[in-house]
């Protein structure tokens, strides 16, 4: 039973039939509580949205000017925040289903509601809408607490060894345009901007000399400096990640014909995000002032992936990372944090 003193329900339903919107009006009215807009095609259904609020569209799915799914994702992109029910034909019973797949709240078959089950309909949808809203919500913010967590522990390596300040947050601006150049899935490109911004978190195990000393280590001090790879992915295999983080880290110093470490795997053994963080961190390690030496320069990164490309290397990483780097040099390195991937 609705609140009597809540405000009118604003409804907005399109629907071509006069006969067929009559009876829905006649409907609610019956059942109380609605304010109702009525729009007889999905052009001046769209130019009412642009100028006016509404709670809810109850849309009619062979309208003139759009029938089947094609009204639905019209009225959807018009109005996404809007619950949206469908009014199907008798028989159609399949076609209200598809609806629902493709984002509405729930369907109504035509010639066979009271005004009960319309009513109720109606106000179902809006509160699973709502839910849904309140889901997305949350999962924004735990995406965004759960990001700020990473840079922070990113930042505790960095604060730690200067010789990698801005390393990590570098490698992940590199790595994420990289993916983006490659068309990966937007949540993939997620984890690759996770996975990047503390690929080298193993470092915290390995004393700052060994890795600001200029000239060769020795092989026991190499060996440590090499741990970090398992080590970092040991620290965060407890992690239940909604990406293969452990492995980006424990895979970033492989190389696809296997002369990497730690495991020495070789070519599609290595998972593709690993095969990115190893391009986008020698192109930022090259290109980068160390505290030993000054950069080597953007040149002598690209002359070392494209001369390894094929053997170290995945070769398309390599054409994507030239053609980021053709198109925006050395801007892909900016002093802000990384561009956020769409999903974040
Ligand atoms: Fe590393």
């Amino acid at each position: 039973m609705r609140d009597p003193h809540a405000p009118p329900i604003r409804l907005l339903l399109v629907e071509d039939n006069p006969g067929d919107a009559r009876l829905i009006e006649t409907l609610l009215a019956e059942y109380g509580g609605f304010e109702i807009t009525w729009r007889n095609s999905l052009a001046s259904a769209k130019a009412w949205l642009a100028e006016n609020g509404v709670d809810v569209v109850l849309l009619d799915l062979s309208l003139p000017d759009g029938t089947g799914m094609a009204t639905v994702d019209a009225m959807r992109a018009a109005a996404p925040d809007v619950p949206l029910i469908v009014n199907t034909g008798l028989n159609d019973e399949e076609v209200g289903m598809k609806a629902v797949k493709h984002g509405c709240q729930d369907y109504l078959i035509k010639g066979s509601c009271d005004a009960q089950l319309i009513g109720r309909t109606i106000l179902y949808a809006i509160e699973r809408k709502a839910i849904e809203r309140e889901r997305l919500q949350a999962t924004a913010q735990m995406k965004k607490v759960l990001l700020q967590t990473v840079r922070a522990v990113s930042l505790t390596l960095e604060i730690r060894d200067p010789y990698t300040a801005g390393h990590q947050r570098r490698v992940a601006q590199l790595a994420v345009a990289i993916g983006q150049k490659l068309g990966l899935a937007e949540h993939v490109i997620e984890g690759l901007h996770t996975g990047a911004l503390i690929h080298d978190l193993g470092k915290i195990n390995v004393p700052s000399d060994f890795l600001t000393r200029p000239g060769a280590l020795s092989a026991a001090a190499f060996d440590v400096v090499r741990s970090h790879a398992e080590v970092g992915a040991e620290i965060v295999d407890g992690i239940d990640f909604p990406w293969p983080v452990a492995q980006m880290i424990r895979q970033h110093h492989e190389r696809i014909d296997g002369t990497g470490y730690p495991a020495g795997l070789k070519g599609d053994a290595i998972i593709p995000e690993a095969r990115i963080l190893a391009v986008a961190d020698v192109v930022e390690a090259i290109s980068s002032h160390r505290p030993y030496r000054p950069s080597l320069g953007i040149d002598a990164a690209l002359a070392e992936i494209t001369r390894f490309a094929g053997s170290k290397y995945d070769p398309e990483v390599v054409a994507a990372c030239v053609a980021v780097i053709a198109a925006n040099g050395n801007q892909v390195f900016c002093d802000d944090d990384p561009p956020m991937p769409p999903g974040l």
